[in-house]
């Protein structure tokens, strides 16, 4: 009896473990039910099993089994007649929906074939990326669905804090900015918006900047977008010149020490003395009681390293890795917006 209380607690984490390790599988139904709109499919109302077959062109016996798991997970709901039914969970996976371009981007080879290398991530010190020889960022110009899901979703991202970026810094002033590795142009954008003095140059990788031109085109207005100019080109080779101001919104926290050093001094040797460059990224934990503080900066910080290598740094490292590359840190706000972490917002002179 003794024994059995005993092995009970044993027998539970092995359960949960089984439940870590079914994680995969899971995650992936999700994909697949994204991959194949069945949120689209189903979006008239239910289907009988046999329509569904047909609206996807599926195999009957594979779809039966899908749906029964896709109905597992909360995706789909079977009504009492058979037919099946999207959840209001599934309908928030429709294409085009925020949360689907989360499920392309998160759950999309480009991230999953680097989690197969975390094994060598960590007796390395490189990213899954680097480990199996393809740059998370090289992979997504090569598959444009997945490329485009990670703009998007850092889009997202940048919606989070506009408000308060726009709040906590005043941009009235500046006559020429560059967004390095500015995205599709969110954050440029509005900043331009609430400069109607200033240009601005949205820098980043070939592939982006022609999601950029798409997405500009579509939905940014003539009196923003005339001011708008766009440079493909690589942040450690070189930046455009010229500017009073330089924009690095989310990109230290991609890159390793080195490579941060190495984009900040590309920065520095190209931005005019007495320019302005903001740097507006995540921060993580200054102490060990903000680390105990919030578990889950824990695993974002080995995903982090893993997809591409870099990670969370606390506000004195931001300051630090500025000041190495010369510039002179004047502001430093900790918690300018709210979001799954910190928004860190730093204004430096070069
Ligand atoms: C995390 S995203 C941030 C995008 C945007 N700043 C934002 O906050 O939404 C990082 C950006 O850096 C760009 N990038 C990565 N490597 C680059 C490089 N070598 N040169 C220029 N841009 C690069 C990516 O294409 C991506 O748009």
């Amino acid at each position: 009896m003794a024994q059995d209380v005993a092995q009970e607690p044993v027998a539970d984490e092995v359960r949960g473990l089984f439940e870590l390790m079914y994680g995969t599988c899971k995650a992936q139904v999700v994909r697949a039910f994204v991959l194949l709109d069945l949120a689209g499919a189903l979006a008239g109302g239910p289907l009988r099993p046999d329509e569904l077959v047909v609206r996807l062109n599926s195999h009957a016996g594979a779809t039966a089994s899908f749906v029964r798991a896709c109905a597992a997970l909360g995706l789909v709901r079977l009504e009492p007649d058979g037919r099946i039914a999207v959840t209001s969970l599934g309908g928030k996976l429709g294409t085009g929906a925020p949360a689907a371009a989360h499920v392309r981007y998160l759950l999309g080879p480009g991230v999953t074939r680097a989690y197969e290398h975390m094994k060598d991530v960590v007796l390395r010190g490189r990213s899954g990326g680097e480990v199996h020889g393809q740059h998370l960022f090289d992979y997504l110009g090569d598959h444009p669905d997945e490329g485009s899901a990670y703009e998007n979703v850092m889009s997202e991202f940048t919606a989070d804090c506009l408000a308060g970026l726009l709040t906590a810094h005043d941009f009235s002033g500046y006559r020429r900015m560059v967004d390095v590795g500015g995205g599709k142009g969110d954050l440029l954008c509005h900043v331009l918006s609430a400069a109607p003095q200033a240009t601005g140059t949205l820098y980043d990788l070939p592939h982006v900047i022609e999601l950029a031109r798409d997405a500009v085109a579509a939905g940014v207005p003539d009196d923003v977008a005339s001011r708008l100019e766009f440079a493909p080109g690589n942040f450690l080779e070189s930046v455009p010149g010229g500017a009073d101001l330089y924009l690095l919104k989310s990109v230290l926290i991609d890159w390793s020490d080195e490579h941060v050093a190495r984009i900040l001094a590309t920065i520095h040797r190209t931005a005019p003395e007495g320019s302005t460059l903001l740097v507006i990224d995540w921060f993580g934990p200054d102490t060990a009681e903000e680390v105990a503080a919030d578990p889950s900066m824990a695993l974002r910080d080995f995903f982090v390293r893993t997809i591409v290598g870099g990670r969370y740094r606390s506000r004195r490292e931001f300051e630090a890795a500025l000041t190495n590359a010369g510039f002179t840190v004047e502001r430093v706000i900790s918690a300018f917006a709210t979001g799954p972490s910190h928004w860190g917002l730093l204004v430096a002179r070069r």
